[in-house]
């Protein structure tokens, strides 16, 4: 159940918690506000915390039939090690959905179905891209996506990732190359010249590596870009990057970018 507070600030419930790999998580939460769009992210905080501020989260996929929206936490710290320790039936604070949307990124071709878009995530990268394939299943997405840690045999883990991600066709890469193809998401990325555009989702290293290959074959990319947050509205500048048109807030004007326009060298 749902406890509605202002501004779309939910307290919610966790409803299942299942993990993926090593340091993965995907966690399935009560939603009954406003419809997020994949690409948006929710501000999360568990009720009883430790870390002052919540921390930004991308959807991975809404179901609107359930009220459910699920996310897909990698433990990197405190504030995520925190939310992946929560059991069902205990709630978070999810404040959302913001930023912007894939769907207002994708050209008409791949909205025709004709053209198709390459889907290249990294880790908790996955997730926003996972979560436009899961609202646009008809349409035709070649997805790429990489994890460091690798897969156990255990059917669990790999179909707790499969069911989310219904791309055409799906490339799982892992660092240690357990039950998954060897090495970088980057190094599978090839025949570009296929693709009508590319989305890109990941470490400032692997996005600059995807935009280097765009660039050369002069494909539109489009990536959604990480930074530290705060308010998650726009309201502190604590989340601003550097971009060809001056700097911009993430949170608000974000998180995604066309590739060519973000100067990385990391938030200011
Ligand atoms: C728009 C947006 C969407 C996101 N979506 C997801 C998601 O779907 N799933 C998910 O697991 N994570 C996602 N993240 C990243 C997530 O917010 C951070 O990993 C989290 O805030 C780290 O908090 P922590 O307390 O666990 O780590 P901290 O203790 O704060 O930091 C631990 C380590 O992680 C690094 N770190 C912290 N924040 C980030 C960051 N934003 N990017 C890269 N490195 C960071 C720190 O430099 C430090 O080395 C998203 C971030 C943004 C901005
Ligand atoms: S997090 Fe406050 S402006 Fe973006």
């Amino acid at each position: 159940m749902c406890q509605e507070t202002k501004n779309n600030s939910l307290l919610s419930e966790l409803v299942s918690n299942h993990s993926i790999n090593n340091d993965t998580f995907c966690m399935s939460f009560k939603w009954e506000g406003r419809p997020p769009k994949a690409g948006q992210f929710f501000m999360i905080k568990p009720v009883r915390s430790n870390v002052f501020l919540p921390r930004p989260i991308s959807i991975f996929e809404y179901i609107p039939s359930q009220n459910i929206v699920k996310f897909l936490i990698v433990k990197v710290g405190k504030g995520t090690a925190e939310l992946s320790a929560i059991k069902p039936g205990e709630k978070v604070r999810l404040s959302g959905p913001f930023g912007n949307s894939w769907e207002d990124f994708l050209p008409e071709d791949v909205r025709n179905s004709g053209g198709k878009a390459g889907l290249v995530g990294g880790s908790a990268g996955v997730a926003p891209l996972a979560a436009l394939v899961a609202e646009k299943p008809e349409l035709n997405f070649y997805f790429l996506a990489g994890f460091k840690n690798g897969f156990s045999n255990n059917e669990e883990e790999t179909a707790t990732l499969g069911a989310a991600v219904k791309a055409k066709k799906l490339i799982l890469t892992a660092e240690d190359g357990r039950n998954a193809l060897h090495g970088k998401v980057t190094d599978y990325l090839f025949d570009l010249e296929s693709y009508s555009v590319i989305l890109a989702c990941g470490s400032s290293g692997m996005l600059k590596s995807v935009i280097k290959k765009c660039e050369t074959k002069e494909i539109p990319c489009f990536v959604s870009m990480e930074s530290r947050m705060a308010c998650g509205v726009g309201a502190c500048y604590g989340c601003t990057i550097h971009t060809a048109n001056g700097t911009r807030r993430l949170c608000a004007d974000g998180p995604i970018f066309r590739a060519s326009d973000v100067l990385f060298g990391g938030a200011i």
